[in-house]
């Protein structure tokens, strides 16, 4: 395989089942010789998983603190992991980048959609992925599948909000179908891996 930087992300509801694929993408490209790495966001750094606490387990926070926290996250991710592996050209896999910021704290929090653009091309220098997947599926659906208890800060949100996240993320996927994939998110597992796949594999041809 070719030495092309690629840069990928997969985004969705809470229970979309992004992590689960992120995981199975990552093992993929393992099996098949390409050196690559796995990050979540918020956390993946010694302070990012600092902050990704503060945010998911501590107490209320306005939305604007909220994007300051998410972006000094993304910021640790991407100068102390993301950019070095790209440079010695693994394949980067993220669980959740800027657009969940652009999801739930403009979206579904209300926050100016400008204000996050503009704090977004701060933080990541203009580092845009090269895919992005968007498993999409109703939160009714998702939050069902989701046994996680006790609850984060965010899965305690309304259907409500997490509907206004569906809808961002979809109205992202629809500005730019270059770069994102919508997938539905209620296929089964091996049916999505392998869709995913298929991009992937054809992007790092
Ligand atoms: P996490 O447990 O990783 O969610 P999931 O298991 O669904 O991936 O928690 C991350 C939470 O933080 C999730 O509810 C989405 C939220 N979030 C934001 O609100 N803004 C952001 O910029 C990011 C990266 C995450």
């Amino acid at each position: 395989m070719s030495s092309k930087k690629t840069f990928i992300v997969l985004e969705g509801v809470e229970g979309s089942g992004k992590s689960t694929q992120s995981l199975l993408l990552s093992e993929r490209l393992t099996l098949e010789g390409k050196s690559n790495l796995l990050v979540r966001e918020p956390g993946s750094t010694n302070t990012g998983e600092k902050i990704r606490n503060l945010i998911l387990q501590g107490t209320e926070l306005n939305p604007l603190s909220e994007l300051f926290l998410f972006s000094a996250a993304r910021s640790e991710l991407i100068q102390n992991e993301i950019l070095p592996a790209l440079n010695a050209n693994s394949v980067v896999v993220c669980d959740r980048y800027i657009y969940s910021s652009i999801a739930y704290q403009g979206h579904a929090k209300g926050l100016d959609l400008n204000v996050i653009s503009e704090i977004n091309s701060i933080t990541t220098s203009q580092l845009h992925p090269d895919l992005v997947f968007l498993l999409d599926i109703e939160p009714e659906i998702s939050f069902k599948r989701k046994k996680s208890d006790p609850k984060d800060r965010f899965e305690k949100e309304s259907m409500e909000f997490h509907n206004q996240v569906r809808k961002g993320y979809l109205s992202l996927a629809k500005s730019n179908p270059e770069v994102w994939n919508i997938i539905d998110g209620q296929k089964s597992s091996e049916e999505i891996r392998e869709i995913i796949w298929q991009k992937v594999s054809e992007s790092i041809r």
